[in-house]
């Protein structure tokens, strides 16, 4: 089924720290992309040319701002920043003020090196360029309409598509177990928030971490706990599962290794490193199975939701 994709000037009204490390991105969409939106979808953002050039210097319209990058395409070139970045959808909602109605996405970001450092500084009024929905979204629709149990298995920056997720099911009745496992650097300042935001999004919240220990948490990790509530179930409630995963691929490899041994069925969103976004330069394959059949397939068009079944692992990943 083709999907359709928009390239999209979206407004930002917040840009939340985190912390050092993290941030919280809010922007204004049009309606017709926040309704094509589903959990699991990702954008690709432009934190390019524009964003820099205009931190560094004042404009007086577009033409003029489009004539300097015109002049300047090498040197902007050359700071990499071409390519836009993939980034999950948060979360997607509505604020009301009177009858005027807003659509929201929200995006989580992880400071890594040059474009998400020019995201996170990003103000109230900025204007980002965006190409969504992107990508396979969760089949939740699935679990909500065959009454199914959901079990959400994240692991630190994994919890980026799970919100939008929780909601949804929410919104449709279904109230999913989450488990979480993160590590130090994630949680500081947001620990405590977090497990209150889990906590609504949630019928039960498990939350491990080996890193930081304290007594609301279990020492070890999320594919522990996950272990430890699969073991105490009978046959006939496992196969009225469906976990979603996602996460770290050492963490999603073991989750989908848990998933073939109590024979639950689990779909798990892949990361790869991406260029187009949209299925035209193959930089984001990953190996994958149809019974005996082996194949590539695009993480950006195919995925980046699969099937655990589906996914061949690199063996030392
Ligand atoms: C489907 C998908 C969803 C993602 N969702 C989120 C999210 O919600 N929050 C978040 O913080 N991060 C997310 N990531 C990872 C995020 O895309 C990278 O951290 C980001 O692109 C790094 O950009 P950079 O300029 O800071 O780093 P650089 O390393 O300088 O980026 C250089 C180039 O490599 C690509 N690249 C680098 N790391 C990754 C990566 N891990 N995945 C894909 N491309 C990469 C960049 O897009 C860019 O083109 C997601 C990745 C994918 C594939
Ligand atoms: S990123 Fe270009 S095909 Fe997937």
């Amino acid at each position: 089924m083709r999907r359709r994709i928009y390239n999209t000037e979206t407004r930002v009204l917040d840009n939340i720290a985190i912390n050092e490390d993290y941030f919280k991105l809010k922007v204004r969409v049009e309606k017709k992309v926040f309704e094509k939106a589903q959990p699991g979808q990702f954008a690709q953002i432009q934190c390019s040319q524009e964003i820099e050039v205009r931190k560094n210097r004042k404009f007086e319209d577009h033409s003029e701002l489009a004539n300097y990058i015109r002049l300047n395409i090498d040197k902007l070139n050359e700071s990499q920043l071409i390519l836009r970045r993939p980034i999950c959808i948060h979360n997607a909602y509505k604020e009301k003020d009177g009858r005027k109605v807003t659509h929201i996405f929200e995006f989580l970001i992880r400071k890594k090196r040059k474009g998400t450092e020019l995201l996170s500084k990003l103000k109230h009024g900025d204007n980002l360029n965006i190409l969504a929905p992107l990508g396979n979204p969760f089949g939740y629709k699935k679990s909500v309409d065959e009454g199914r149990e959901v079990l959400i298995v994240a692991g630190g920056m994994g919890i980026a598509p799970i919100v939008f997720l929780c909601n949804k099911l929410i919104e449709n009745g279904v109230r999913p177990t989450i488990f979480f496992g993160f590590e130090e650097d994630f949680s500081i300042n947001y620990h405590s928030t977090m497990r209150k935001d889990l906590r609504a999004l949630s019928k039960k919240v498990h939350i491990a971490s080996n890193t930081l220990v304290e007594d609301v948490f279990v020492n070890g990790f999320v594919t522990d706990i996950l272990v430890d509530h699969l073991k105490k179930l009978s046959r006939k409630k496992l196969d009225a599962i469906d976990i979603f995963s996602c996460g770290p691929t050492p963490m999603l490899k073991v989750v989908a290794a848990i998933a073939e041994q109590y024979d639950v069925n689990c779909e798990m969103s892949l990361e790869e490193r991406m260029a187009c976004g949209f299925g035209a330069c193959m930089g984001c394959v990953c190996k994958t199975k149809n019974n005996d059949d082996e194949k590539y397939k695009r993480v950006c068009v195919e995925g980046p939701v699969f099937n655990s079944k589906e996914i061949i692992f690199a063996t030392q990943s």
